[in-house]
């Protein structure tokens, strides 16, 4: 028995998306009682589903792809062309062996060593200054750091706009008129500049540290034996430089979660690997990515509902993340949840993804990530002290991506 799927009738709920945000999918799961329905999205037919079976059927290779899944502006500004997002079967799993060796122990190890020295140098001159709004500062610590790490040669003078320049890639994907055109521009200043030291790599004038993305993605090769030419290369260590960067809204949900929930810091200074269990919460609770893309590979069935080829299907993170199916209460902010989940969380914990990291597109920066975080809360409690004062800390589940409208500002800062 084949059956209709709950449809939202209209042309095109584009409008509603965007007015709805990180709700658009989980208000409809309500109202349909379904963890799936059709819809029209970008002019075409879509559908939409959340929940852990539905993330399982995502993450299944045989019936999802990515070529064609993100619409051409996302490629314009936040992805890039040719990038390990658009690939399938065996080049995806090729190419995001790449980004799997640069996720070593070692590297992990490295990143951290490079993230508390740049925070160390930058917390030096808070002091002096009254006031820092944290998202900025975040943002520069950030940058210097993923450089760093990454092998790219980074100049002081040269850190605002490279900051910048990243930034307004994920700042702008979900953005029309004058903020799209600023995220275009961006990423052709930046793959010029990362394009430009790829070639100075290959060419033997500049030799960076081995082991760093720009070593390894310069000299990569495809399943041909070919280079990959500098576009795509660029690409590539942007989809590294880039997220980096984008850490820094975390580490703005850190802080505004040590902020709003101050028994935190007690039981993060007390209790033993508590600080995993935080990091965990933190990105499970507050919005990020509103979910993923990809399109039905060749038609197939799933609770008796027909997925015809090509259709351009959403997986739910947020909504997935914030699932009562899932989570008990899951708008309470409550770390101990993990204590007796955590082999189970591959395809409900999905802030980032969910399924595998290599035959899948799971995020491969998800342990950086955390590690970024831990550095954050680690300084906030033990290594800095400062006050909030008064302001707008109040976050939007409309505009995507969603920061505190303040970006946090913290004042008489003091070391520890
Ligand atoms: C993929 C989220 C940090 C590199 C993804 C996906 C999400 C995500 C939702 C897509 C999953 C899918 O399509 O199924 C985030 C969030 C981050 C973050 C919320 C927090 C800042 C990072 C970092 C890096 C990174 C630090 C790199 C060092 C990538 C890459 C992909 C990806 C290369 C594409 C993987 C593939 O297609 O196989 N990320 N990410 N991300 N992320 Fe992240």
């Amino acid at each position: 028995d084949v059956n209709q799927m709950p449809r939202e009738e209209g042309l095109d709920h584009s409008v509603s998306l965007m007015r709805e945000g990180y709700l658009y999918i989980p208000n409809r799961r309500r109202s349909f009682q379904s963890d799936v329905f059709e819809t029209h999205l970008l002019g075409q037919k879509a559908i939409c589903m959340g929940g852990k079976e539905a993330a399982e059927l995502f993450y299944d290779n045989s019936k999802f792809k990515r070529s064609g899944a993100a619409p051409k502006r996302v490629r314009q500004t936040l992805f890039g062309e040719k990038g390990v997002q658009t690939l399938d079967g065996k080049a995806h799993f090729h190419r995001k062996a790449m980004f799997m060796s640069l996720m070593s122990e070692e590297g992990i190890q490295r990143f951290v060593e490079i993230n508390r020295n740049e925070w160390e140098k930058a917390v030096e001159s808070w002091a002096a200054r009254g006031e820092i709004v944290l998202y900025e500062e975040a943002k520069k610590i950030l940058c210097k750091t993923a450089c760093r790490w990454a092998g790219v040669p980074l100049s002081d003078k040269e850190l605002d706009k490279r900051t910048d320049e990243l930034s307004s890639l994920f700042e702008s994907p979900a953005s029309i008129g004058p903020e799209h055109w600023k995220g275009r521009n961006s990423r052709n200043q930046a793959e010029k500049w990362i394009g430009g030291l790829v070639e100075q790599v290959r060419e033997g004038k500049f030799l960076p540290e081995s082991q760093t993305a720009l070593q390894v993605i310069s000299g990569h090769k495809d399943l041909e034996g070919k280079l990959l030419d500098p576009e795509t290369a660029a690409v590539e260590i942007i989809n590294i430089l880039r997220p980096i960067v984008a850490i820094a809204i975390y580490i703005n949900f850190t802080a505004l979660a040590l902020h709003q929930f101050p028994e935190q810091k007690e039981k993060l200074s007390s209790e033993d690997g508590y600080m995993q269990l935080f990091v965990q919460e933190v990105r499970r609770y507050y919005p990020f990515f509103p979910f993923a893309a990809a399109r039905v590979k060749k038609d197939f069935t799933w609770r008796n509902y027909t997925f015809e080829k090509n259709t351009l299907t959403l997986l739910d993170l947020y909504g997935t993340n914030h699932d009562s199916k899932l989570w008990d209460n899951p708008d309470v902010f409550n770390p101990d949840r993990f204590k007796e989940k955590s082999d189970t969380l591959k395809y409900s914990l999905i802030p980032q993804g969910g399924g595998g990291y290599y035959e899948g597109h799971r995020c491969p920066g998800e342990w950086i990530t955390m590690e970024a975080m831990k550095v954050c809360a680690d300084f906030l409690i033990h290594r800095i002290a400062y006050e909030v004062p008064e302001q707008d800390l109040s976050y939007s589940l409309v505009s995507m991506p969603s920061i505190p409208k303040s970006e946090i500002k913290i004042e008489r800062i003091t070391r520890k």
